[in-house]
């Protein structure tokens, strides 16, 4: 069992949980995740460990809310409380290597698991630039990327009345587009990251493709067992199919099928809004 050392909001919908996991804190890496099942017969959600540390044995995960489990978790766990199984820690850590200058995106919370990466490069070397998209009330991690990295951009909107998923992942893609294309004219990185939604991931890939610049991506399929067994996070990569928890969750852009993983992410969207409108009820 697992204690909740801390929690509280630090964005619109978005949760930050300190959690007390030893056997985590003394072996994740950055580019690794953890599944995390919060209650007895519950769905299984993977997360990034954002912040860590071995001696004390906790580590830092932000839960962006968006479905029953994510909400019940917010309802229903306080400080004090535990959470009943973390698996991990998951998946390849991500190369530590001076690649030069990096542009490492994180597209709404993407930038949870953007941060100890970009942190880790920037401190063997790399000069990176980090760049946050998404709308003013879930901008997250600011001050603490602006300490990180030699610079960080943000570049957000504020949401109107009755704007939806369509209207901001509108919003999320056009600026997105705009300022990625004016960091690379203007940085000329040699190397783009990015983590957030497939939809977002693509779009930028777009842009970044007409300047023929390597760009790796972290991709979230489904996941249910995380360790290869289940299947449900299959992707094709470069022709091939691959599992993103065991392979990944790194991969090349260039070689990513992009309107397989997309329309494989919005396989269970309806169910998801069944659960959460029975949750509500
Ligand atoms: Fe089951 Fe990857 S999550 S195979």
């Amino acid at each position: 069992m697992y204690e909740i050392l801390e929690k509280r909001e630090i964005a619109a919908k978005n949760v930050l949980y300190k959690i007390h996991a030893p056997h985590i804190a003394r072996k994740v890496q950055p580019g690794q995740f953890v599944v995390v099942r919060a209650f007895e017969n519950g769905e299984r959600i993977p997360l990034t460990p954002v912040m860590w540390d071995p001696e004390e044995g906790w580590i830092i995960l932000v839960v962006f809310i968006r479905g029953k489990t994510t909400l019940r978790m917010n309802v229903e766990l306080k400080e004090g409380d535990k959470i009943l199984n973390i698996a991990g820690p998951l998946g390849n850590p991500a190369p530590m290597k001076k690649f030069g200058k990096i542009l490492a995106i994180g597209m709404m919370t993407g930038i949870v698991e953007v941060y100890p990466i970009a942190k880790a490069w920037q401190e063997i070397g790399n000069e990176v630039i980090t760049l946050h998209i998404a709308p003013e009330p879930m901008v997250l991690l600011k001050e603490e990327l602006e300490n990180a990295v030699s610079k960080h951009v943000v570049v957000s909107f504020p949401l109107r009345e009755g704007m939806g998923m369509p209207e901001i992942s509108k919003e999320l893609v056009t600026r997105g587009q705009a300022k990625v294309r004016e960091l690379i004219e203007k940085e000329k990185p040699d190397l783009v990251f990015m983590v957030g939604p497939a939809g977002g991931q693509k779009a930028i890939f777009e842009v970044v493709k007409e300047y023929g610049m390597p760009m790796e991506v972290d991709l979230h399929p489904i996941m249910v067992d995380g360790t290869g067994m289940c299947g449900a996070c299959r992707v094709t990569v470069g022709g091939e199919v691959k599992f993103a928890c065991v392979d990944g969750p790194s991969f090349d852009a260039y070689e990513v099928n992009w309107d397989e993983l997309i329309a494989r992410s919005g396989f269970y969207t309806d169910l998801e809004r069944k659960a959460l409108e029975d949750y509500l009820a």
